[in-house]
């Protein structure tokens, strides 16, 4: 099977949030605001095929024939670092299911730990967006999506700040049914599995706790 589309959109707007997002000296609040601006631009793009279903809405001049959005969506935040994804991206669309996935890689092997697992079983869901901005061996996000197809999620897509080709290339040859989009995929991964240049730690830069 031939995998499916890597969308690394050519937007200005993107290049210049990432550009501060990847600056050591940009601080937690900041950095908050820029994986909000990044992960609702990123959305637009992959949010584009949702099935819509047609209503009528009054507006104050008249019925006027209108499109919502028919699919049962879910946002899969992997923690710590997925969270502030969610966050905007419910934003744009607040009817969504938040499903919180705890994973952590093991400094030692770089394996994904399962440490919570807030997945409902009888969901209904149409498509599912895995997001964590760092996809950087892709053990985390084929576990994530791993988990999604084990509970019977028909459509899955990962969306995703910043990646190293090698976890591109992991996501692509485990899951090549699962669309990837990413606003930058970064030089290599380094001897201790972090994406070269990158930003750092997502999670630590996100909420305060580096060291
Ligand atoms: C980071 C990141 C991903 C994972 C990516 O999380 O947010 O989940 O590493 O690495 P991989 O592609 O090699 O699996 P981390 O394990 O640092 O957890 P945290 O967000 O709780 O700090
Ligand atoms: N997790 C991060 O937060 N950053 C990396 O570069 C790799 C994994």
């Amino acid at each position: 099977m031939p995998a499916a589309p890597l969308f690394v959109p050519n937007h200005p707007l993107l290049k210049h949030h990432l550009a501060a997002l990847r600056d050591k000296g940009t601080p937690p609040p900041l950095f908050r605001a820029l994986v909000c601006h990044l992960s609702q631009l990123l959305f637009y793009e992959a949010a584009r095929d949702l099935r819509l279903t047609p209503v009528t809405v009054e507006t104050p001049m008249a019925a006027c024939p209108a499109e919502t959005v028919a699919d049962c969506v879910g946002l899969v935040p992997v923690l710590r670092a997925g969270l502030g994804m969610a966050d905007a991206m419910l934003e744009m669309l607040p009817e969504a299911s938040v499903w919180h996935l705890g994973l952590y890689r093991d400094h030692a092997t770089l394996k994904p730990v399962t440490y919570y697992n807030k997945l409902p079983a009888n969901h209904g869901l149409d498509v599912g967006f895995v997001l964590d901005p760092m996809l950087a061996t892709g053990g985390s996000a084929n576990e994530a999506i791993r988990i999604l197809k084990a509970a019977g999620v028909p459509r899955i897509k990962f969306v995703g700040l910043i990646a190293a080709p090698e976890g591109v290339a992991a996501v692509q040859a485990a899951h090549p049914d699962v669309p990837l989009y990413l606003a930058a995929v970064d030089d290599r991964l380094n001897d201790i599995g972090y994406i070269v240049p990158g930003l750092g730690d997502a999670g630590d830069r996100q909420f305060g706790t580096t060291c």
